[in-house]
């Protein structure tokens, strides 16, 4: 792909950020790991070099071998990146005195800079870094200062190589996006080419090109990565794909049914396999949370190799993998060595595992996923469905599960996210659902005396799920649907709202 950015990652919590926000201005880019500079370089119209946990001055920080980079191609040094450029060509970088971290504002800028086009005077930028530039590099030329940071921005006369102390791909520095956008566009010139239609149009004619007329099988889930992806190969090959969707008991109320019309409705060429009650059957006594993750991966697996078998002919295995799951990022614990993160275990694998792998959404991140979804013309609500867990009610029943406790629990949540649509606040929370506590608690119906179960509701906003927080719903919401529960839900006498954060909580309780 000729009009391609490069980030390269010095293992920054912020890289990813760099990538989305460069996608966002409809510029394609690719996250690489600062010692693998990919041997097409040539590829690339552009660069930019992330931040890191590292001082440059350290003994083991990230040492990227630039030789065909600097000179050759625009260049932007990020934090550690603009170190990096400053301390290797004749400047130099020490310890600051004042720790910068949070915001900051630009004092002075050079005019008529075209990487500060559109910035407003004092504007916030945030920082985060405790070594400073002493001295730009050769030829270097300030272009703009905080007031503790003299050299926050810089560039070399003569190249194209830009750097800044800042995070521009923070949401907190408020003309961070103009800032990328005045490097890749005015600067690097790189075309705003990179659009959900144009995913669709190369992507489809790439999968054409790999698959041609082999069967493929998929496992959809009825969430939106295996939707897209579905939807993506059905585009491309038709009836030659076979959606597997596997009914593991512990979906949501009505959820197997009401997917399953969805997808026949989309065209997909799609099975429903109730499995319920295998799953239910290899669940039984287990209390162990990771044990019921285990045993309910290893009954899918089971299931979907058998309905695999069923398909002739078939030579491939889709998948709705994301581009996080496939960063090859620069692990901060483990040195410069890198890491890739793995979903299949290695050795044993069963049949349809040793096919060979189509991933259409391996490039892209999960907001793009959603606005590719939505080129398609894939319904709203299915891409805007709450994420659900693979294990599903199965960790959200505290201790054994058995098909009364799944009875429960599938009311419970029904009548909490049908609430939650009713009330207008579905898209206001990130995920919601119920847990049903192994508690009995004593109360009143009547002149009797109860021992009936505990529930816990819980809606979280979060962005990626790594961090979440509760969601202050609205008391009259509530106590409506806490009536809702004890009243329509036989075996439930009380109601309680979680309102942890996470961390140190999670979001699920298993
Ligand atoms: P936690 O509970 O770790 O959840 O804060 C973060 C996100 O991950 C989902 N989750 C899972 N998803 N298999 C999955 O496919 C699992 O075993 C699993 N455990 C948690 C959870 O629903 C939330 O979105």
């Amino acid at each position: 792909m000729q009009n391609n950015v490069l980030i390269l990652d010095f293992g920054s919590q912020y890289t990813q950020l760099i990538a989305r926000r460069v996608r966002e201005l409809n510029i394609y880019c690719e996250i690489h790991p600062f010692n693998k500079v990919p041997e097409n370089i040539e590829n690339f119209k552009a660069v930019i070099l992330s931040g890191s946990p590292f001082s440059v001055r350290a003994e083991n920080a990230p040492h990227p071998d630039l030789s065909k980079i600097k000179r050759h191609k625009p260049l932007l040094g990020v934090c550690y990146g603009a170190q990096y450029l400053a301390h290797f060509n004749g400047g130099s970088v020490e310890p600051s005195n004042i720790r910068e971290y949070g915001r900051a504002n630009l004092s002075e800028i050079l005019e008529n800079e075209t990487l500060f086009n559109g910035f407003e005077k004092d504007s916030q930028v945030w920082m985060s870094h405790s070594d400073t530039i002493a001295k730009l590099p050769e030829n270097g030329i300030r272009l703009a200062s905080t007031k503790d940071v003299a050299n926050a921005a810089y560039r070399i006369d003569g190249e194209e190589t830009y750097a800044i102390q800042f995070h521009p791909e923070v949401y907190h520095t408020t003309f961070g996006k103009q800032l990328l956008e005045n490097f890749l566009v005015n600067i690097a010139k790189v075309e705003q080419t990179w659009t959900p239609a144009a995913f669709v149009e190369t992507t489809v004619s790439e999968i054409k090109a790999k698959v041609g007329n082999d069967k493929v099988v998929l496992g959809l889930s009825g969430g939106v990565d295996s939707t897209v992806a579905a939807v993506l190969l059905h585009k491309a090959i038709g009836k030659n794909l076979y959606c597997i969707f596997v009914n593991n008991g512990l979906l949501r109320k009505d959820e197997f049914q009401n997917v399953l019309d969805q997808y026949e409705h989309m065209g997909l060429n799609v099975k429903g396999v109730d499995a319920s009650e295998r799953f239910l059957e290899a669940l039984k006594g287990i209390t162990d949370p990771e044990l019921k993750r285990k045993a309910i991966g290893r009954v899918f697996i089971e299931v979907f190799d058998d309905e695999a078998h069923l398909v002739k002919d078939v030579h491939w295995l889709a998948q709705g993998t994301i581009y996080p799951d496939v960063i090859e990022s620069v692990s901060v614990t483990g040195g410069p060595s890198a890491t890739i993160k793995s979903h299949h275990n290695v050795g044993g694998l069963p049949d349809f595992m040793k096919l060979k792998i189509v991933e259409p959404l391996r490039m892209i991140f999960k907001d793009e996923v959603r606005r590719v979804g939505k080129e398609m013309g894939i319904d709203d609500e299915l891409l805007g469905r709450h994420p659900f867990p693979g294990p599903g009610l199965g960790i959200r029943i505290l201790g054994d599960v058995t098909a009364e406790k799944v009875r429960v629990l599938q009311e419970v949540d029904a009548i909490f996210v049908n609430g939650l649509k009713k009330w207008n606040l579905y898209d206001k929370v990130w995920q919601a659902g119920a847990m049903l506590l192994p508690v009995d608690s004593v109360g009143v119906m009547g002149d009797e005396r109860t021992y009936e179960k505990v529930v816990a509701l819980r809606a979280v906003e979060s962005t990626d799920g790594m961090t979440a927080d509760w969601v202050d719903l609205p008391y009259k919401f509530l106590q409506e649907t806490s009536n809702h529960i004890i009243n329509r839900v036989k075996g439930v006498n009380r109601v309680v709202y979680d309102i942890s954060s996470k961390p140190p909580a999670t979001i699920e309780w298993e």
